[in-house]
């Protein structure tokens, strides 16, 4: 097992990545305290993984509940759910609640615990890959609305993250694509290094090599460690951990969240942020080529829906990126370093979209 430290000044936690831990009674008894818990999973996950948890709480106070599955769910009405299972359960002040899941699992649960009783504690048991590397880490929960995806949420630390890369054995492929767009972003926005190793092996975690992947989750969580560590609140660095976003979010947001995975969309929209780099010249053609490349290589898309450049521009417009008006856009200065613009040549956006999405 390997353990990283999320250092945020007022609390710390760990991060727990291996193989076989969430049956591990040694792990959830280290400093994750509660003797009163509640469960949160899905109806996918649960038949997988919620025996191997319970193995792993043996001799505490456990209860469940269990969501239906999906994006769609990840709503107000679901974080009511998970409020209600707390209160019907007696789950008190000095109870745990654990999200066993995804990262809308995740994003629920911590909604849900950062709410009753104005925050009780929870810890994060990821399941996906993009879970493990990125939304189980960082304290931000939340739920969508119909105007908006991750419009109501707070920030709201886990106690602990226990990543146990066995349950990536089930993950479907496309799943496991989506999750290495996030880790090629690691690479892209701050350890070119990384960006090297992911190209040399990302066959090898696309076969699952249990090595390859335990690195490139470990590597990703120390990435996102630090940079949270640096700025939980995203008042300034945090904001690079968005590259490819702004463009992916109009991505989905133009096919109503049913054409493409989160991760595939930011696949695409790492594409089109390197591009913009290059024409803004910030970085030369092989900078974004390289990054085109390993999203070829990671089986992701490559070619954007064509929903065109005003349609995406007006969407881009609506994320909560925006401020004073102004588009603020993750680009690259290089590959590893990230710089968030807003005062860029407009044209140039514009003619990266056209290319882009028509
Ligand atoms: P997800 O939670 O919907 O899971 C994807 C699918 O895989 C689901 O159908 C799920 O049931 C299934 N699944 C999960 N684990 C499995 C396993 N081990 N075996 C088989 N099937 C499994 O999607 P996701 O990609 O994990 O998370 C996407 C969500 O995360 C989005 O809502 C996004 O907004 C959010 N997110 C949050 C943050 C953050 O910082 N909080 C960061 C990135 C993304
Ligand atoms: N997924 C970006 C962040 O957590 O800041």
């Amino acid at each position: 097992m390997q353990t990283i430290s999320v250092d945020l000044g007022h609390t710390r936690y760990p991060i727990h990545i291996g193989s076989g831990l969430l049956a591990d009674p040694a792990v959830w008894s280290r400093g994750i305290a509660g003797d009163a818990i509640l469960i949160v999973s899905s109806n996918t996950i649960a038949p997988l993984f919620l025996d191997r948890l319970k193995t792993g709480l043996a001799g505490r106070r456990v209860s469940q509940c269990i969501l239906p599955d999906g994006e769609q769910h990840k709503s107000l009405s679901t974080a009511g759910w998970v409020i209600d299972a707390l209160v019907g359960n007696k789950i008190h002040r000095d109870g745990l609640v654990i999200a066993l899941g995804g990262g809308v699992v995740g994003d629920v649960t911590g909604f849900a615990a950062a709410c009753y009783q104005r925050g009780i504690a929870f810890a994060q048991a990821p399941t996906t890959l993009l879970a493990q590397v990125d939304s189980s880490v960082g304290g931000k929960t939340g739920v969508n609305h119909p105007g908006g995806k991750n419009l109501i949420g707070a920030y709201h630390q886990p106690i602990a993250v226990v990543a146990d890369t066995d349950t990536l054995a089930t993950l479907p492929d496309r799943e496991l694509r989506a999750g290495l767009a996030e880790v090629i972003k690691y690479g892209c926005v701050w350890d070119p290094i990384f960006f090297d190793w992911l190209a040399l092996n990302v066959g090898a975690l696309l076969a699952r090599d249990p090595e390859a992947l335990a690195y490139a989750i470990a590597r990703s969580c120390e990435i996102k460690a630090k940079v949270v560590g640096q700025d939980e609140r995203e008042q300034g660095v945090r904001a690079i951990l968005n590259f490819g976003h702004t463009f992916g979010h109009a991505i989905e947001a133009a096919t109503h969240y049913k054409q493409y995975l989160h991760g595939e969309a930011v696949a695409l929209g790492m594409i089109m942020a390197a591009e913009l780099s290059q024409r803004l010249s910030l970085v030369d053609a092989e900078c974004s080529a390289r990054v085109r490349e390993l999203v070829a290589a990671a089986g992701l898309p490559v070619q954007a829906p064509r929903i065109g450049a005003e349609r995406a521009l007006d969407l881009m417009r609506m994320d909560k990126k925006v401020l004073a008006g102004s588009v603020r856009l993750v680009l690259l200065e290089k590959l590893g370093r990230a710089v968030v613009m807003g005062n860029y040549d407009q044209d140039a956006l514009l003619a990266t979209l056209k290319e882009h999405v028509g």
